[in-house]
């Protein structure tokens, strides 16, 4: 009883901490999150069921808990352009499943895509833009030039590699 009780609360402060890490996110990026281009994201899968919106909400939400820890250890980053850049380092906008000559080489040349066409729609920073080209590091050869995008880089590697365990483990039951 009492272990049922304490993996409730467990559930319940993990809900609780999303919901904060959710208003955080709003706060900085309404406008994005409510673009229909955001939203229409949603259509496109990233990894097995999990769509480039979904995957952008996880790796932001994640940014959000790297930047608390470090800011825990006295190291400071900027969460509006953490997170208007973790929304937008795959703003590809296409599915990249689908065969298309356009979408070749995709791991390399989604970084340049997505910056063209986040760059149509709002007026980026210096540290914004870094984040998402440099986000496939060591794939593409820069490395982040900024913390933050430093943050968003490892953010996007640790949710891409549970986004693809979680589905094969799936798939394999
Ligand atoms: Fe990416
Ligand atoms: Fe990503």
């Amino acid at each position: 009883m009492g272990k049922k009780e304490s993996l409730q609360e467990k559930r319940q402060k993990m809900a609780e901490k999303r919901r904060r890490l959710r208003r955080r996110m709003r706060s900085c990026a309404q406008d994005i999150l409510c673009s229909p281009n955001f939203r229409r994201s949603a259509a496109f899968c990233q990894h097995g069921r999990i769509s480039v919106r979904s995957h952008s909400l996880m790796v932001a939400e994640c940014s959000l808990q790297i930047r608390q820890k470090l800011l825990r250890l006295g190291i400071e980053c900027r969460e509006r352009e953490l997170v208007r850049g973790a929304l937008l380092h795959d703003y590809f906008l296409y599915d990249w499943h689908v065969k298309d000559k356009t979408h070749r080489l995709h791991g390399f040349f989604h970084p340049g895509t997505a910056l063209a066409n986040a760059q149509k729609e709002y007026v980026l920073s210096e540290r914004e833009k870094n984040i998402i080209l440099r986000h496939m590091w060591p794939l593409t050869p820069c490395p982040p030039a900024c913390r933050e995008a430093w943050i968003v880089t490892a953010a996007d590697k640790y949710c891409s590699l549970r986004e693809t365990l979680f589905l094969r483990r799936r798939r394999d039951a």
